[in-house]
């Protein structure tokens, strides 16, 4: 450990927890500059009022991954999740478009759908009744015509940004937010040839771990923990820990290239050497990415829930030409089941590390040569966390 961080220093009364954040966002932006390579202050991932900055600046402001288009063919299909606290509803509207919105009742606040995932064609609160459509139009509203200041015309769910990157679905809660699609022009030059939009998924999954989502998502940014969690899973295919090249594209694009043991085999997309040979993972800022496994793809995502538990949605893509005449049950199945087992260690390990953050004597690591993707998200989360 570099040094302990003042152990004690986390008081709770206005002025100091001001000045804590400050701190934090201070150190934050020493990673901009010549930080050494160290991790994040624990208070980065205890304090309640950095939670609340991040909820602002991070998750108000950037572009989430959500999910994938093939939860959402029909129109009234939605997909209903919290974003660091915040509901939010993606729906399949009539007219073909996604649509996202605050699933919040207009009348006096009612959730109008709990997380989860289905099929509708329109929300009515449980509460009064009133009824919206899948674009967040009032359709109806009991009792209302008496109150001449009620407008029902002008009614209707606040929405958010959504967008579609070759069927992955991004949502950002600032409905003003600048595209994120000409952030990821060069991931799409570099995986045209694996065909994302012809892409099926045949597995997905939900999980809540008891982390903060910083320490799943910088596991997420570095391989050396291979060896040490998953010896007889993912390190079969990861040699020595997993040298990571990192590459930054944008302020929300960062690409992190690691080499598999031996290449994959040959499959049914038409591949470069180098595509076989290595795993890109192509990270959306702040905590979504999709990593290319020769020809299948696994996307992942951790979304706050609060400062110490994440939701973590994930799955898994195929060519279709590898579905022909395959057992589309047992074929996800099995994808479920081996990213069960992955992400179970994961977890286990995470969190026993959320567990002891906490600690006086938690402080700030040197990290590995091994750990560039780790002070890349750092730098990410500098950028946006810092003021102007
Ligand atoms: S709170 Fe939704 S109709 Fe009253
Ligand atoms: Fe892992």
């Amino acid at each position: 450990m570099v040094s302990e961080d003042r152990p004690g220093a986390g008081g709770r009364d206005g002025a100091r927890t001001t000045a804590e954040v400050e701190e934090i966002v201070g150190e934050l932006g020493r990673y901009l500059g010549d930080s050494p390579a160290i991790s994040l202050p624990p208070r980065a991932y205890t304090s309640p009022e950095f939670y609340e900055l991040e909820r602002s600046r991070v998750f108000g402001r950037c572009w989430v991954l959500v999910g994938h288009s093939d939860e959402l063919t029909a129109p009234g299909d939605y997909v209903a999740l919290t974003v660091a606290g915040e509901p939010v509803v993606v729906t399949r509207g009539h007219d073909g478009a996604l649509h996202g919105m605050s699933p919040i009742c207009r009348h006096r606040n009612m959730p109008l759908v709990e997380p989860g995932a289905g099929r509708t064609d329109a929300f009515t609160c449980r509460y009064h009744l009133w009824r919206y459509g899948l674009d967040g139009r009032l359709l109806g509203a009991t009792y209302m015509r008496g109150n001449k200041e009620f407008d029902p015309a002008a009614c209707r769910l606040p929405g958010f940004a959504v967008e579609q990157w070759h069927g992955f679905v991004f949502v950002n809660l600032d409905p003003g937010a600048e595209p994120l699609a000409p952030h990821l022009g060069r991931f799409d030059r570099e995986t045209a040839n694996y065909r994302l939009d012809d892409m099926v998924q045949v597995a997905s999954w939900q999980e809540e771990w008891r982390v903060n989502w910083k320490i799943a998502v910088e596991n997420a940014h570095e391989n050396y923990h291979v060896m040490g969690l998953h010896p007889n899973t993912v390190a079969l295919i990861t040699p020595r820990g997993g040298d990571m090249d990192v590459r930054v594209d944008s302020p929300w694009a960062t690409r992190l290239r690691s080499p598999f043991t031996e290449p994959m085999e040959p499959g049914v997309l038409p591949l470069r050497d180098e595509q076989r040979a290595f795993m890109d993972n192509c990270c959306v800022f702040p905590s979504g990415s999709v990593a290319t496994f020769a020809d299948s793809i696994v996307w992942i995502s951790f979304i706050p829930l609060s400062i110490d538990r994440t939701q973590v949605r994930g799955g898994v893509l195929l060519p279709p030409a590898m579905l022909d005449g395959a057992d589309r049950d047992a074929l996800r199945k099995e994808h479920e089941a081996s990213s069960a087992v992955v992400n179970a260690e994961d977890r286990d390990g995470l969190e026993a590390v959320q567990r002891a953050i906490g600690s006086r004597f938690a402080g700030r690591g040197h990290l590995s040569p091994k750990e560039p993707g780790v002070l890349a998200f750092y730098r990410g989360l500098a950028r946006a966390l810092l003021p102007g």
